[in-house]
């Protein structure tokens, strides 16, 4: 079964892309799952992260971003071709040998990432999106383009991971559409979590406009500074925000998660594609933190994703 899940917080910088790629690398290289990445944010940080730039020029040049699959649906034109923009085996951590007690489905040779790349030119959608309804006759909606085009794929794979700009503008909610679940990456404070109430809002009126499936998985702390009395009172008053923004909107609450991640400079290099990493302990960090090593609190973290999953799966189900 794929499991489709959105990272989305209205703050910019809370590591919502940091965690979608540490997520994606643990699920395929640890995990052994078959992982698609869509990158809708325009700053295009998960596509760079995961294939950098030179090959990103080369995919962007070609035309075979999303961006120029909403440019398509604005101008009339048809360049975005599907399977040839979605790259194979991504990420630097594919070079790697893969253990062989790894156990991969049967059409799988090894566990791998894909990526849907972005596109700085989806700046340019973004403000034309309402020119799809006009130019398709209101034919397609402009938040159901990833659906119509995307959505195929998706049987592929065990996990697909969208990561959305800080915004819910038309771009974000062609994620949503298409999503199981969403996933809010907060850092502890105050401007962090202010706008997660509004998300909550947001999504669940979307959920009975559109008659989508979508709830939210939880949130999840980042960057967290244990030393920090704003990040641990950030921390205590997490619980009750979440209750209030949810009850609030007529939805369950969401849980927080029980892993944290916390800020280290081992994580905000990983994201660095030229750094050549010999391993995931090494892309991941030899330091510790606490009582645990780097490289394990992204297995952690994964192996939570994923149970929180099934759980919530099976009760939706
Ligand atoms: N655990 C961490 N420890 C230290 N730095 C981190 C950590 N996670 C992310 N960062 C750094 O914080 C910055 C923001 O991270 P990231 O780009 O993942 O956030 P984002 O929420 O996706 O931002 P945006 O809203 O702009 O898309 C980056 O410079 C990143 O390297
Ligand atoms: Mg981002």
């Amino acid at each position: 079964m794929t499991h489709v899940v959105s990272f989305i917080n209205l703050k910019g910088g809370v590591a919502k892309t940091t965690t979608l790629v540490q997520l994606a690398e643990t699920l395929a290289f640890i995990r052994g799952k078959r992982v698609l990445v869509i990158d809708l944010d325009p700053q295009t940080n998960a596509t760079i992260a995961l294939i950098g730039e030179t090959r990103w020029e080369r995919v962007d040049e070609a035309g075979q971003t999303l961006a120029q699959l909403f440019l398509d649906k604005i101008h009339g034109t048809q360049v975005f071709e599907l399977e040839r923009a979605i790259l194979h085996g991504v990420s630097n951590l594919n070079l790697i040998h893969i253990p062989d007690d790894v156990t991969l489905g049967p059409d799988v040779r090894y566990p791998r990432i894909d990526l849907l790349p972005s596109s700085i030119r989806l700046i340019e959608a973004q403000d034309r999106m309402n020119d799809i309804a006009l130019r398709s006759h209101h034919t397609i909606s402009p938040m159901d383009v990833i659906r119509q085009a995307v959505s195929g794929v998706f049987g592929r794979y065990d996990y697909v991971l969208i990561d959305c700009p800080p915004n819910l503008g038309y771009i974000t909610q062609n994620g949503l559409e298409v999503s199981d679940f969403y996933l809010i990456p907060t850092i502890p404070d105050r401007l962090s979590t202010h706008g997660i109430p509004q998300i909550v809002k947001t999504i669940s009126e979307l959920r009975r406009m559109r008659r989508l499936s979508i709830r939210c998985l939880g949130a999840l702390v980042t960057k967290y500074q244990v030393a920090s009395s704003i990040h641990k009172r950030g921390l205590e008053t997490l619980p009750d925000l979440l209750w209030r923004a949810f009850e609030q909107s007529g939805e369950p609450v969401a849980p927080l998660f029980d892993v944290r991640i916390p800020q280290a400079n081992a994580t905000a290099e990983a994201m660095d594609w030229t750094n050549s990493p010999a391993n995931f302990k090494e892309k991941y960090g030899r330091s510790r933190s606490g009582s645990q090593q780097m490289f394990e609190l992204p297995i952690l973290l994964a192996d939570e994703f994923m149970a929180r999953l099934e759980a919530a799966t099976a009760l939706t189900s």
